[in-house]
């Protein structure tokens, strides 16, 4: 082999593997492991040169909410649990506190290096679970800009628009970026968001969270009017997602985002009029397979009862009377308060209604 071939080869894999780094927070030291192993022995004299990085990264890959991180670190989102009704997100910050009704959560002591999940005493005694963010957990505590949807729905989004790792998908608005997290996460590793937002404080905002979420290498954010410019992209998405007060008028915008072989489209309003109008123009537009559903979530509640035993009176009539064994007096009398106790799942007296429709179309290839 020609001498020094390995040096230049390392020199070159080294300012590979930190140009990715630079461009991609999503690349973890790991892959410079990777590195390391596949090089083998002979690569043994430059391993001074490869891993100059940072030691704490080598073995730790940072948290993101399209992948599992194990331990907690400086920067981390995550997600104080008290109960599923009481949970709110922090930022990781070394020397930072957060108050809860059970007491202060040091963030240097409590929560850097501890794993996800961990259960932590808090200074009064009481504890909280710390849990990894995850898009469920975010739609339930993130800061609301705007209305949002909710995992209901985005479910039945995900499901409908066909969305997997790899799709792209043009979304406007951005709003809270409540569904964009979900469809982030569908979409990794290696496909693409591109959202339309023309509100610019919430445009901004979204990009910051993007970034601090680790899920910005998969998200573009167009600061403009979808119904104006459009989305940016041209033949090139899978699906289209629209939840603006007046979809159709995008939709042209959204049949030339999407790829010319067809695609899925998605529209969610809260009124039928809105609805009337964006089937007329889908169907203006050539779109087929044309349906608006409405999808509603009904939570049962479990708990225990007791409940009281009927007596239907002896099996032989004939022991019948106050000294027959097992029975507590006349025939038709029930035994002295015989309950049994039982978990019932109750369906709600009233629950969450309409949130709003959602109106899914196809383009094919015509
Ligand atoms: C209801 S919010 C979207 C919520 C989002 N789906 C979520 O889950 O967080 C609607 C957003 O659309 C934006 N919007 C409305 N019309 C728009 C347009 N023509 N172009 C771009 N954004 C628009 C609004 O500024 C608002 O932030």
């Amino acid at each position: 082999m020609e001498p020094g071939f390995h040096t230049r080869m390392l020199a070159a894999l080294h300012w590979a593997v930190d140009s990715i780094w630079l461009a991609s927070e999503q690349v973890t030291s790991l892959r410079r492991l990777q590195i390391l192993v596949t090089l083998g022995p002979e690569a043994g004299a430059n391993t001074a040169f490869i891993s100059t990085a940072p030691p704490a990264v080598l073995s730790v890959p940072p948290m993101s909410f399209v992948e599992y991180a194990d331990l907690i670190q400086e920067g981390d989102v995550a997600i104080i649990f008290m109960g599923h009704d009481s949970m709110f997100p922090v930022k990781v910050q070394q020397g930072a506190q957060t108050q809860t009704r059970y007491g202060v959560i040091r963030h240097s002591t409590d929560l850097i290096g501890r794993r996800f999940g961990s259960k932590v005493t808090c200074s009064k005694g009481g504890w909280v679970y710390v849990l990894h963010p995850t898009p469920e957990l975010w739609t339930l505590n993130l800061p609301h800009r705007t209305q949002i949807l909710y995992t209901t729905d985005i479910a039945n989004i995900t499901m409908m628009l066909e969305l997997k790792p790899g799709s792209v998908v043009c979304e406007s608005g951005t709003g809270s970026g409540s569904l964009s997290h979900a469809i982030l996460r569908t979409i990794a590793p290696t496909g693409r968001l591109y959202t339309v937002e023309f509100h610019q404080q919430r445009a901004e905002k979204a990009v910051e969270e993007f970034r601090e979420h680790k899920v910005g290498h998969l998200v573009t954010v167009l600061n403009q009017d979808v119904c104006k410019d459009g989305f940016g992209v041209t033949g090139v998405a899978d699906a289209v997602f629209l939840d603006i007060p007046s979809p159709w008028e995008a939709i042209g915008h959204a049949k030339s985002a999407i790829k010319r072989h067809g695609g899925r489209l998605c529209s969610f309003s809260p009124c039928i009029e809105q609805v009337q109008r964006t089937c007329a123009a889908l169907a203006e537009h050539g779109f087929g397979e044309i349906c608006t559903l409405e999808v509603l979530l009904r939570v049962f509640d479990v708990r225990s009862v007791s409940l009281g035993l009927p007596d239907f009176g002896p099996d032989d009539p004939l022991q019948a009377g106050p000294d027959a064994p097992g029975e507590g007096g006349a025939p038709g009398t029930p035994a002295a308060n015989a309950t049994v106790t039982c978990r019932t799942a109750v369906p709600p007296r009233e629950m969450a209604g309409h949130t709003g429709y959602l109106t899914f179309a196809t383009k094919s290839l015509v």
